[in-house]
Order: structure tokens, then C-alpha cells, then sequence
């Protein structure tokens, strides 16, 4: 009975001492596994219990209770205190919190690719003197055939390819190149200008082709201008655009009927050096057509063309932006699907 005695004061001094020493949840946690656990020291002293006289389990067993029953109690509220102290802290933390200054951020758009590449395409023109020129797309069948020499027979005015208005002689451009007459009857030479805008082709659609895609086309007229400069302006233009100082020319002869002559350009492959699949493992890319204004288109335009030459350039746009950006479906490109344009 003494020894049991003995022990029960032993485990309520270091038990408190215990309880008061710990510095964290953790550490309290440990202490009330020791003394108040199903294995514990206090649990442990159960059995001791068996060996003892009826009267003396009358004395040994309330204080092996008000043991537990105090250790308990001082283990809450130790508990209680630690958690006191967390709340205190927190809300010394969120004492300047403002919440008038919290506002929902609002939603962030982003550039069309085509927006990207026009503002890239203007800039750089616009430094070497160029300006922006705008045109018609419902267009007259003058603007867009006649004047650029395009006969009345010639298969781009079939109607398989051209979409053809209801209103006589009206069509929807089916390239930027009417802008050429436009300006030509609207300026004098030297004129130096760029355009930019959408097409119309009666097309199938297909991941390469669409009935609306955009083109970007140029116009520079002046008294001898030669091949060499337009073969100069697409180096500078493509090397710029492309971002490739080493990007070399390739240039093709090629018909286009308001050019004399018309030549294709191509650009060395930007992405290789040993044949890709965007360049079709050839290591050269199609770019644009381009020529010597033909005097016919000159004349149709008002412009005098024994005294005045100029050279001229197409580009598909569309295709410039799917290079630029490596989209391989132009119906992504078209489809103002957000989840895509997000990406730019
Ligand atoms: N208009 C042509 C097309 O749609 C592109 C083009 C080629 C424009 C040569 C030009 C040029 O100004 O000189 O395919």
C-alpha cells in the first residue's frame, strides 16, 4: 500500500511538472500520450490495484482518480492557454488588415495573333517611310481585276473562285491588291505604302484554307525603282519579322498579271537547317509575290509609265501569323476560341 502511495505522488509531481514545461502543442501532446494514454503511466497503475485489501482500495482508489482527474484538467488547460496565445497572434496579424482595400482582379484579355503581327508589320514599314493604306472589301470588278490587268477570261474570275455580290460587277476582294489603284489615283508619286486586310476566296475550308483569310500587300513608285529594292525590302522585312539575320532569299521567276516581270520569293527556313516539316523538308519557304509594276496597271491608275516605275509585293498574312506562331490549323486561328487566344 505505501509503495502504491509512493507512486501515485511521484506521477502527480512529475506529471505536473510535465504539463508546465511544455513549450508546444506537440510537446503537450507527447506529455498527455505518457500520463493520460490507453498504455499510459496513470493506466499503468491500475493493476497494482488487484494486489491491495478491500479497505485499502477504498483509500488508493478515489486518489488514483483524482489523479487522472487533475492531470486532465491541467492538460486542457494548458491546451486552452497555447490556443489563446495562436488567437492572439492571429488577430495582432489581421489587426491592419484592410478589407475595403481588397478588390477582385478583373479579367485580363490578350492580342489576336493578327493584331500581334499588324502592329510588328506597320512598325517596321513605317521605318523605312512607308505609310498604312486602307481599302474596300465588297470591291468593284475594276479595282480588283480590270485595273490590275487581270483579263476577263482569266480563271480568277470564275466563280468558283470569287464570291460575287448580287449588286452587278461587285465582288468581295479577293486580294489586297486593289488598294494599289486606290492609291495610285489618290497620291502622286513617290508613293510608299503598305495595306493590310481580309480577302475573300470561294473555298473549301480545310486546315490550310479558308473563304476569309488576310493579306498584306506593298507599293513603292518613284522614277527607277529596280528589282534589286524590292528583292532588299523583303530581306530587310523578312529577316525583321522573322527574327533571323541569317535568313537568306530565294527568288523565282513567277506570273502575276499586274506585275512585268512577277517573281516568287523564298525565305531560307527560319526553324532549320536540315529540312523540317514546315518547310516541307525542301529547307526553303514560300513567301510572296512580288514584280515590277506592270505599265498597264500604272496607266489604270493614272500614273504616267514612261516617267515612273514601281515595285509591288503580296503577302499572304494568314500563313505569316501560322509561321510565326506555329498554329498548323487555320479554323483555330479563325475561331475565337478563348481558351486558344488565351496563349498570346
Ligand atoms: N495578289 C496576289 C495574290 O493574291 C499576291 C501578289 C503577288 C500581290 C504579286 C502583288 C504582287 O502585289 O506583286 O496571290
Amino acid at each position: 500500500m505505501k509503495n502504491v502511495l509512493t507512486q501515485i505522488e511521484q506521477l502527480t509531481r512529475s506529471s505536473i511538472q510535465a504539463l508546465e514545461t511544455s513549450l508546444s502543442l506537440e510537446m503537450l501532446e507527447a506529455v498527455r500520450i505518457e500520463f493520460l494514454g490507453r498504455k499510459g503511466k496513470i493506466a499503468n497503475l491500475m493493476p497494482l490495484l488487484a494486489d491491495l485489501s478491500l479497505e485499502d482500495k477504498r483509500v488508493v482508489g478515489p486518489l488514483m482518480n483524482e489523479l487522472k482527474a487533475k492531470v486532465e484538467e491541467l492538460f486542457e488547460a494548458k491546451k486552452q492557454s497555447f490556443a489563446d496565445v495562436l488567437l492572439a497572434k492571429k488577430e495582432e496579424s489581421f489587426k491592419d488588415f484592410d478589407v475595403t482595400a481588397y478588390t477582385k482582379r478583373p479579367l485580363e484579355g490578350s492580342l489576336h495573333p493578327y493584331t500581334h503581327v499588324h502592329t510588328i508589320i506597320t512598325d517596321f514599314f513605317r521605318s523605312i517611310g512607308f505609310q498604312v493604306a486602307d481599302g474596300p472589301e465588297a470591291e468593284t470588278e475594276f479595282y480588283n481585276f480590270e485595273a490590275l490587268n487581270i483579263p476577263a477570261n482569266h480563271p480568277a474570275r470564275d466563280m468558283q473562285d470569287t464570291f460575287w455580290l448580287n449588286i452587278p460587277s461587285m465582288v468581295m476582294r479577293t486580294h489586297t491588291s486593289n488598294v494599289q489603284i486606290h492609291s495610285m489615283q489618290k497620291y502622286n508619286p513617290p508613293i510608299a505604302l503598305i495595306s493590310i486586310g481580309r480577302v475573300y476566296r470561294n473555298e473549301a475550308t480545310d486546315a490550310s484554307h479558308d473563304c476569309m483569310f488576310q493579306q498584306f500587300e506593298g507599293m513603292f513608285i518613284d522614277k527607277n525603282v529596280s528589282l534589286a529594292n524590292v528583292i532588299a525590302t523583303m530581306k530587310l522585312f523578312l529577316q525583321t519579322f522573322l527574327d533571323d539575320k541569317n535568313l537568306k532569299l530565294r527568288v523565282r521567276p513567277g506570273f502575276f498579271p499586274f506585275v512585268e516581270p512577277g517573281i516568287e520569293i523564298d525565305a531560307s527556313c527560319p526553324f532549320c537547317t536540315d529540312g523540317c516539316s514546315t518547310c516541307k523538308h525542301s529547307r526553303w519557304i514560300e513567301m510572296v509575290g512580288a514584280g515590277l509594276i506592270h505599265p498597264n496597271v500604272l496607266k489604270a491608275g493614272g500614273i504616267n509609265p514612261e516617267e515612273f516605275s514601281g515595285f509591288a509585293f503580296g503577302f499572304g498574312l494568314t500563313r505569316l501569323v501560322m509561321l510565326k506562331y506555329g498554329i498548323s490549323d487555320i479554323r483555330l486561328l479563325h475561331s475565337s476560341s478563348v481558351e486558344f487566344l488565351k496563349q498570346f
